[in-house]
């Protein structure tokens, strides 16, 4: 057991990696935190006014998933499932910024990509109706972060699906100020400067 215990501390290092924040600051953006709903995911680096640079935070926190879940993989299965979930956890509450970080959905579909990829193809399916139909990126990640554990129990894959209901729940319980406005009628749709 304690080689699990070694993937979930890579997996969490890995994934407290606060792109989204390193990226604006390196751009000259200033603290992405500061504006918009205060994350420090892609749709909040979009705020910014900068597509580039929330399509780069996206595919880092993604990939950070992704890596933790393919480098513990080489070891063992199960290593691969403990630090994707590591990956996750390290993306919302990092280490480097007082265990304040995101809402991790970029981190969840890497770590989907990985381990169950027709998973991911079903989050991306979901993702884009919602969000093309809504303009909203909480509802988007919120409706796909249903659909998935559903999927992946009719996919046959137990463990993983077992791991993305755990991951669901968390992902709604890390947007209940999405949920809050979305009920409110004052989220803020895709685009929409902060
Ligand atoms: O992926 C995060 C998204 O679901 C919501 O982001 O910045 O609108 O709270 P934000």
């Amino acid at each position: 057991m304690p080689y699990l215990i070694v993937a979930l501390i890579f997996g969490y290092l890995l994934g407290s990696i606060p792109f989204g924040l390193l990226v604006t600051r390196a751009a000259g953006l200033g603290d992405v935190r500061k504006i918009g709903s205060g994350n420090i995911g892609a749709t909040n680096v979009l705020r910014t006014g900068s597509k580039k640079l929330a399509a780069l935070t996206l595919l880092l926190d993604a990939l950070k998933g992704t890596a933790a879940v393919l480098i513990a993989g080489l070891y063992a299965p199960e290593a691969a499932l403990v630090a994707g979930l590591g990956a996750f956890l390290g993306h919302l509450f990092p280490v480097w910024l007082g265990f304040k970080g995101g809402k991790g959905v970029a981190t969840y579909l890497g770590v989907l990509i990985a381990l169950a990829w027709q998973g991911a193809l079903v989050f991306a399916v979901v993702w884009l109706l919602v969000a093309f139909l809504t303009r909203y990126s909480s509802l988007a990640a919120l409706v796909a972060a249903v659909a998935v554990p559903v999927a992946l129990y009719f996919l046959g894959l137990r463990d993983t699906a077992t791991l993305f209901v755990l991951m669901s729940v968390i992902v709604f319980i890390k947007h209940h100020a999405n949920i809050s406005r979305l009920l409110a009628g004052t989220e803020s749709r895709i685009g929409a400067k902060g």
